[in-house]
């Protein structure tokens, strides 16, 4: 069955020569794959199914390199102590270990579709998601297990802080995480990563960490920089991270090293908005030569958004990019960020993951604040809302 999508306002595809957005221009897939894209006067006439863009723009299904969506419980009074002036802390995490492990699979479950309907909704057609809110070797396994059911791009995240039991013997903890913990959740997950910052894990934690995930097969990112430098960027490089995130504090020297050391750099705007934080310039890492993803690290304690809308147009309006920029960091910095070559553009053989807007330009997603821009999702080729 060939499908032609026509009557696009705009096209983005994040590929080959010419301008950004493409206009008079259609793409057609079969059995769930591009198959081509050109002029529209050049489409092929016979495919079984037409779809009617509207004038509206397409664009590839924004690619959502972050998220931590296995979690129970809720931290609104944090968020709201942080608005009367509170600053943001590592140790709130352990409230969500708490509500998670007393959690059952099925609530776990519930939780995490419910929001990837909204990831859907908003137009995100891959995701990934993280553990980190089990920290014992029964929790963390079930985190993985029912991440799996939703995406591939599963993360092992037990180095997520210490939790309260091992408070006074943090290496112990790291022991834990490196050995037996590592080994169970190894068939359910792609990833590792580690939460290297203030109140969390050292450097040097991070890299025995990240070099025993490394060692199982795992691909390696590596939350930093949020809070504090303390020494992540170092340890990412040498260990061949693929994407390190939140860099909220940067200095020349580190963004030369991710540049040199081709890492992709993930921000997260909602984490600034949420924790009121001040927002890293985009446009150091893009003329350092840094490749950027957007991400919405959804979760209840820095970031409680699955709107890559919303992250868009932060990074629009308070990081200084560019709509083209963001749009490009919202789907194709994202695959790159997942090591993923089969998403985030529209181009031959890939596939067939696309949003439609109710709107004519892409423009309309950071010039729309708060206001839904995304009529249609398209997962391989089948359509999610309508
Ligand atoms: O990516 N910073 C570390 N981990 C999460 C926040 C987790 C939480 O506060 O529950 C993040 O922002
Ligand atoms: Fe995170």
């Amino acid at each position: 069955m060939s499908t032609l999508v026509r009557n696009i306002g705009q096209l983005i595809t994040n590929e080959g020569f010419g301008p950004y957005r493409k206009s008079g221009f259609a793409f057609t897939y079969a059995d769930g794959l591009i198959t081509w894209v050109g002029p529209e006067t050049e489409a092929p006439n016979d495919c079984d199914q037409v779809i009617d863009a509207l004038s509206g723009a397409v664009l590839p299904g924004f690619v959502d390199s972050h998220s931590h969506l296995i979690f129970a419980g809720e931290r609104s009074a944090e968020f709201a102590a942080r608005m009367a002036g509170q600053a943001y802390a590592a140790g709130g995490i352990r409230s969500t270990v708490a509500a998670t492990r007393a959690a059952t699979d099925f609530a776990l479950r519930s939780n995490c579709a419910s929001l990837v309907a909204e990831f859907h909704a908003g137009g995100i057609t891959t995701c990934e998601i993280k553990s980190g809110y089990g920290l014992d070797v029964d929790n963390e396994v079930r985190s993985l297990r029912i991440a799996r059911e939703f995406t591939p791009e599963t993360t092992f995240l037990g180095a997520h802080v210490v939790p309260a039991e091992f408070a006074e013997n943090p290496d112990a903890y790291v022991d834990l995480v490196c050995g037996d913990m590592l080994e169970a959740v190894l068939p359910y997950a792609r990833w590792i990563d580690v939460f290297c910052d203030t109140g969390a894990f050292s450097p040097g934690q991070a890299r025995k960490i990240l070099q025993s995930g490394a060692d199982a097969g795992l691909l390696v990112k590596l939350h930093a920089n949020q809070i504090k430098s303390i020494g992540g960027i170092d340890v990412a490089c040498d260990l061949g991270a693929v994407s390190v995130d939140h860099l909220t504090y940067t200095s020349d020297s580190e963004l030369a090293a991710l540049a040199n050391a081709g890492i992709v750099a993930t921000l997260l705007p909602g984490v600034e908005f949420s924790t009121r934080s001040p927002y890293p310039d985009a446009r150091r890492f893009l003329d350092a030569g840094v490749e950027v993803a957007l991400a919405t690290d959804c979760n209840p304690g820095s970031s409680f958004t699955t709107s890559m809308q919303l992250v868009i147009a932060l990074a629009v309006r308070e990081m200084h990019m560019s709509v083209d920029q963001a749009m490009r960091a919202a789907t194709l910095g994202g695959a790159h960020a997942l090591a993923r070559t089969d998403i985030g553009a529209l181009a031959p053989g890939m596939k067939a993951d696309f949003i439609v807007l109710g709107a004519p330009s892409i423009d309309f997603l950071a010039y729309r604040p708060g206001v839904p821009q995304i009529a249609h999702t398209y997962l391989a080729g089948k359509a999610l809302t309508t």
